[in-house]
């Protein structure tokens, strides 16, 4: 045990010993300065494909995703970024004739596609069917999810109409029917945090003819 005289005597000793310390280390001469690594730009490539009709060439980052390259390059802000991880839909475009997630695929793989966006269905005074049928049946309340849905939802009537069967058709030798079960299934990859589901699927019922 110290004694608080010893005490004394010791703290002083380190503080000395700390000031001796950095007095050295100030002295010591630099060494040459590290050269700051130099920006390495980006990749980039060019891609052409054609946006509602309209052909595009672009040099991007080839890690823009279509998304982006849509919204951010092209200004078509219609179609939305939601998680921007594949889980949401509100993405959703049509590729030669697919739907994809545009947020999951990268810009420059769509060399020479067709892709179509929501501006590319319809305008306000020339809707395209489903456009209108979604106003009809109040298909969306904040209408962040409708440009995907409406995109989703034509691309679904189109594989109805291919016989392209879901994980609910439930004879595959038959050519599946427009059912609310079949649209729900299809467009499950659609998220509407509004809940306007019910009307969702009256819509595209309505553009399909179909009786339920
Ligand atoms: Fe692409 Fe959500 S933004 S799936
Ligand atoms: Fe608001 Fe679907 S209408 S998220």
């Amino acid at each position: 045990m110290q004694t608080p005289e010893e005490f004394e005597v010791s703290r002083r000793g380190v503080l000395v010993g700390g000031a001796a310390s950095v007095a050295t280390a100030t002295l010591v001469p630099a060494g040459p300065a590290m050269a700051a690594p130099t920006p390495v730009p980006p990749p980039t490539a060019k891609v052409a494909f054609s946006v509602n009709g309209q052909a595009h060439e672009l040099e991007l980052d080839t890690r823009v995703s279509l998304l982006d390259a849509l919204r951010e390059h092209l200004h078509l802000t219609g179609t939305k970024k939601g998680c921007d991880h594949g889980q949401c839909g509100a993405c959703t475009v049509i590729a030669d004739g697919r739907r994809i997630n545009s947020c999951l695929t990268l810009a420059v793989m769509h060399e020479g596609e067709k892709i179509t966006t929501i501006e590319g269905l319809g305008t306000p005074d020339r809707m395209h069917a489903m456009q209108d049928a979604f106003v009809v049946h109040d298909g969306y309340q904040c209408g962040y999810c409708t440009p995907g849905q409406i995109c989703s939802a034509v691309a679904v009537l189109g594989e109805i109409a291919a016989g392209v069967p879901s994980h609910v058709t439930a004879d595959l030798t038959a050519k599946p029917k427009v059912t609310p079960a079949e649209l729900r299934e299809r467009m499950s990859g659609n998220i509407c945090r509004c809940g306007a589901y019910s009307n969702i699927i009256d819509a595209i019922v309505d553009v399909a003819g179909a009786k339920t």
